[in-house]
Order: C-alpha cells, then structure tokens, then sequence
C-alpha cells in the first residue's frame, strides 16, 4: 500500500489501540495459562496468532522491477515501532558482515489491530513492517535479515539468502503455482509447499493463485500459512492473487482482508486504488506476469469495466514473449454447477486477441487443464491450441469436477503443486502430487512469429476421482 498513508493510518489507529495493546497479553486472574481464548487452550496457538519482538511472517515478493529489486515484509509487537532492513552481497563465510557496503534500510511500519470475532480469536495488536530494498544487481545473491536495529541477535531474523534474475532473457526460470491452501494450512498444506520446495531445486518464484486461508480477517489462519512456509517465503519470492476468501465474508465479500496489505508488498500499478497490490502487472525475464482481482471483478461494474479495459492497455503495450495470467475464479470452471460467465465475456476475447499463454487459476477444489478448442480429442501434438488453462489445488479441501471437452487431464481428490520452466522458446509444465509424482505435464513451443505447438506429455500417476477414495455412506 502507499507507505506514507500506511504510516499515517498507523499512527492514528496506534493512538487508539495504545490502552488496548496492553490488553492483548493479560490474563484474568483465574486463568494464568495463556489461554487467550478457550478452544486453544491445548495447542500453542498463540505462538501462531501474537507477535514478539522478534520478527515473524516474513516474506519476500516480486516488484514491478524484479532484476534489481524485492520487497519483504514481515511482523513485531507494537514494542517495535522502528525497523530495518540489512543487506549484503552473499559470501562463502561470515565476512558479508564486515562488507562495508552492507547496507541498512528503514522500513515503513504500521501498527494494525485485528480482531476476528466470526472465529472468536482474540484481538491482536501487531506492528507491520515493509521495504523494498532497491538499486540491486540483477544476477546476483544476496543476504538480508529484518529486525530492530539493535545490537541484539534475538530482535533480529536469521540472514536469509534470496537471488535477483539475471537481465539474459534467455535465461530459463522456474515457478511454482499454487492453487488454493485454504483448509487446514498449518496440519495439510505444509507438507505440499515443503515438498515443492524440496524437488524445486532452483525455482525463482512462488505463485498463489488465491484463497491461501479460509477466513479473510483470521489471524490464526494467516498464522498457519506462514508457519506452514516458514523460511520458504522469506527466501523465494512470491506473487499472489487474492480469492474470494481474501474478501471479508461479513460484508458480502467487498472488503479485501485488512492483513493483505499489511503483510504483502505487491505491485500498486492496477487500474484503481483499491486494486493496488491485488490486480497488477510485472515483467520477470521474458514473461509479462499479471494478476487480475476475480472477487472485485465479481462485485463491481466498475471494477469489471476497470480491470478489462486495463487488460487490454497491458497487453497491447506488451513486448515479452511469454504472457501468463493468475486470477482466482476460472475462465473455465472445473467443479459441478460452477461458471463463471461474466469473466469468461470479458477477458477471454483478450485472451484470444493478446495470445495469451498460460491462465493460473484456482477456486474449485479439482484439477483440470485444456484448451478452449480441445473438444476432448486428447490430442499429444496440438498447433495454435492458444491458451492454456489450469485451474489446481494445494489444499486438502476437495470438490468433484465434470469432464468437459476443453479439459486435456481431470482431476479429483489430489493435492498438486505445479513446476513451470520457461525457456525462450519453450514453457515446461509439470504438475506434481504431494508425493512428487507427475500428474499432467505439457510442453508449450513458440516460434519468432508467434506460432505455437502445444504437446501433451505422459504422466506418472493416473486420473484421480473422488468416488475412488470416498465411499458414499
Ligand atoms: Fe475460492
């Protein structure tokens, strides 16, 4: 968010919330077990919902610039209301620490107050702190750790190592896409990005396409889903599209979670201030990558108008090869009874016209990947199939899906991650099983011109079907 406004609000609200902030850890005098609410009482949920004062939930995420520059974030308790950033070239040893052109950047810092009463958590007053460290070298590694300045270790995170791209387009790149965590993201969800982790080895970035919690205004889920990450996300970069249920559920989904700005710093060059950080636009290497705000677009005319005619600004200006494009809500629906046709109306024929590679969605709890002309031949080698749709699941949440003729591989009761390798002249798709095992797997080519051929690779592991593993009672 614009930092200067974030800091002021803060300030405001931190006038109003200084009594309160004490509050947040006293305990009546029949309870000394920091049992801030009683359903936690037997897990150490606190330690997910309240901050100290050493920092937490710190994450990285890509600019608009990502060559020389990246964004962290991360949290304190409001002790800190002052905080740093220090950073140096990466080296064999500890000698980065006698650099002298280690560097230290303030960060901005608002002081937030989150109550979710929908789940009876108790109120939390935490700092936010955010930067983007800038003017780096593209190509290059980097060390960094957040804290308060001090000459304490215990106010400061462990130095994380995070790399810049290299400025070679030709450079290949790798992603991992996510579709929704949502459900149980600290027990079910953990072992999905760690094991994506695991097999990356050298991804450069982390995409989520939306509902990472359940509950917009939940602490203790957006708890889970840093816990569930820990040094991941402050090591590799992420993008990530809001869902639905980034939308606070109190207010018809209207309102955008009130932790989403606080503890992301994406990209503000979306068509309309309230879609700063959710609808936005960035170049990695030879790849426009852009992330449209599906909820807003659901709830507003104007939002609907706004992102679509932005769209095709976007994409008529565009100069890279490789275009994808993440938003929550799928063009083409995988789950029974779903559709999502005024979406499909507007942004397909830009799809279409802008030649669109690749389309990164989440939502329905299944998994499917097509092309719009597929017509369920099942075709290996498809030439100018266009764009290429995904819509996956990373959560332990499970609808059923419906074969449809665009879909070229279907899924049910699996949870995947998906690798993407891009090349100059080829997309490498892989989408893995939790196990780590290939469930669908494409290979996109693209000539000078434009021309491209699609070819359905074999898979490990066979269609999966809920029916299979759920017995109707
Ligand atoms: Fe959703």
């Amino acid at each position: 968010m614009n930092k200067t406004i974030s800091t002021l609000l803060g300030l405001l609200i931190c006038v109003a919330c200084t009594q309160k902030s004490e509050e947040t850890h006293t305990h009546n005098e029949d309870d000394h077990h920091h049992s801030h609410y009683s359903s936690m009482a037997n897990i150490p949920a606190h330690k997910l919902i309240f901050p100290s004062k050493a920092p937490d939930r710190i994450i990285v995420s890509l600019t608009e610039d990502p060559n020389h520059s990246f964004s962290v974030n991360w949290r304190t308790s409001q002790e800190i209301d002052t905080a740093y950033v220090q950073i140096a070239e990466e080296t064999h040893g500890p000698d980065f620490l006698l650099d002298k052109d280690l560097q230290q950047i303030i960060a901005a810092t608002e002081l937030i107050q989150v109550e979710n009463t929908r789940d009876e958590e108790p109120l939390v007053n935490a700092a936010y702190h955010s930067a983007i460290i800038k003017q780096l070298k593209a190509g290059t590694t980097y060390v960094y750790r957040v804290g308060d300045g001090g000459k304490n270790d215990d106010t400061w995170s462990e130095w994380f190592q995070i790399k810049t791209p290299s400025t070679n387009q030709n450079e290949p790149f790798s992603f991992i896409y996510f579709g929704d965590a949502q459900n149980d993201v600290k027990s079910m969800w953990s072992r999905v990005i760690r094991k994506s982790y695991k097999m990356m080895p050298e991804v450069d970035f982390m995409l989520h396409a939306g509902d990472l919690i359940n509950h917009s205004e939940s602490d203790r889920e957006w708890g889970e889903w840093f816990y569930a990450g820990s040094f991941i996300h402050a090591t590799v970069p992420s993008i990530m599209t809001p869902g639905n249920h980034e939308y606070d559920k109190s207010v018809d989904r209207k309102k955008l979670s009130s932790l989403w700005r606080p503890q992301f710093t994406l990209p503000e060059n979306g068509p309309l201030e309230e879609l700063k950080e959710t609808c936005y636009a960035l170049d990695y290497q030879n790849m426009k990558l852009i992330s449209i705000d599906a909820q807003s677009f659901s709830n507003s005319e104007r939002s609907r108008q706004a992102q679509t005619k932005w769209l095709d600004s976007v994409l008529s200006k565009n100069t890279k090869k490789w275009i994808t494009l993440t938003m929550h809500f799928p063009i083409f629906s995988t789950a029974k009874g779903r559709d999502n046709k005024e979406l499909r109306e507007s942004l397909k024929p830009l799809i279409d016209k802008y030649n669109v590679d690749l389309v990164l969605q989440g939502h329905d709890h299944t998994y499917a990947r097509g092309y719009a002309s597929n017509e369920g031949l099942g075709k290996t080698i498809v030439q100018d199939a266009g764009a290429v749709y995904a819509v996956s699941v990373s959560g332990p949440k499970m609808y059923e899906s419906q074969k449809q003729d665009w879909m070229v591989k279907r899924g049910e009761y699996v949870q995947l991650f998906q690798i993407i390798t891009v090349e100059n002249s080829t997309i490498h798709y892989n989408s893995y099983t939790t196990k780590g095992e290939v469930y669908d797997s494409f290979s996109l080519i693209k000539d000078e011109n434009g021309n491209k051929k699609l070819i359905n690779n074999k898979s490990e592991v066979t269609m999966r079907l809920k029916k299979d593993y759920v017995k109707e009672k």
